[in-house]
This record gives structure tokens, C-alpha cells and sequence, in this order.
């Protein structure tokens, strides 16, 4: 029987210059990809230069019809995982702005719905 293998992000959510979150992330995906039953692969935020806030339509409401090449571009890798690991610092109380930016982002609306907590 066909049994494809979980695949998991690793999720870099900061992306300062001197950031500590690229170290810890990279310390949690050498941990990871010891395992054998699931596929982990380090997505870092800061690659895939995404501005804030700069679709014309909300993400819930074109359903994911993005406008802007770069936002294709993260949807559909961020669509072909299976699951999600957060590494975020906490700035004055939050989460970074450029994390919560793609958390609003259609492709993990629903996670986010599912866990129970507004984006
Ligand atoms: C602008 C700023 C605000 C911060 N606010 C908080 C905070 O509210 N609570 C906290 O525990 N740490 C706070 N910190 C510490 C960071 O969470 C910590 O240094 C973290 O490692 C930063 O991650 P980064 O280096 O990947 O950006 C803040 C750091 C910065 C730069």
C-alpha cells in the first residue's frame, strides 16, 4: 500500500540580521532529520522575501487565487507540507511581523483555524 511519509516545515519566523532563530532552528532540524518517519525540511521566511500585507484580496477571501508571483511561490511550498514547526521569538509580547504575515496567509489559515487561535 502506497504510504507516503509525513512531511514537516520547520519554520525560521524571524528573519533579522544576527538572528538567534536561524541557530536554534538548524539545531531542531539536525534533531529531526535523524528520524525515519517523517521528511523534515528548514523553511526560512526570509528566502522567499515576501512584503507585508501587499496581496489586493484577503487570503480568505480569493481562496488562495494570489496575485504576486513571490506569494505563489510561498503558498505552493508552504502547501506541501503536512505539518508545521513554529521557531519564533518574542518581540515585545508577539510574534514577528513577518511571522504572523505568512501565518495569514492562505495555506495555513485552516491549521490555525483547526488549532483554535486567530491569526
Ligand atoms: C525588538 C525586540 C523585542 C523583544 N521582546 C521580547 C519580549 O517581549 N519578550 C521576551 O521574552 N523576549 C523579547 N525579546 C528577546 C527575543 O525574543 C530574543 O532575543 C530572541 O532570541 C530573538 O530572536 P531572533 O534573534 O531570532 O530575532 C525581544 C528582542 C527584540 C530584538
Amino acid at each position: 500500500m502506497n504510504n507516503p511519509m509525513l512531511k514537516i516545515a520547520i519554520i525560521l519566523g524571524s528573519t533579522r540580521p544576527g538572528r538567534n532563530g536561524e541557530v536554534v532552528s538548524h539545531w531542531i532540524y539536525e534533531i529531526a532529520k535523524k528520524r525515519n518517519d517523517a521528511d523534515f525540511e528548514l523553511v526560512d521566511i526570509k528566502d522567499f522575501n515576501l512584503p507585508l500585507l501587499d496581496e489586493p484580496i484577503s487570503a480568505a477571501a480569493s481562496m488562495g487565487q494570489y496575485s504576486k508571483e513571490h506569494t505563489k511561490i510561498w503558498s505552493a511550498k508552504i502547501d506541501s507540507f503536512d505539518a508545521y514547526v513554529f521557531v519564533t521569538a518574542e518581540y515585545n509580547h508577539g510574534i514577528p511581523g513577518a511571522l504572523k504575515g505568512i501565518i495569514r496567509l492562505q495555506a495555513l489559515l485552516a491549521m490555525v483555524a483547526l488549532a483554535g487561535c486567530a491569526p
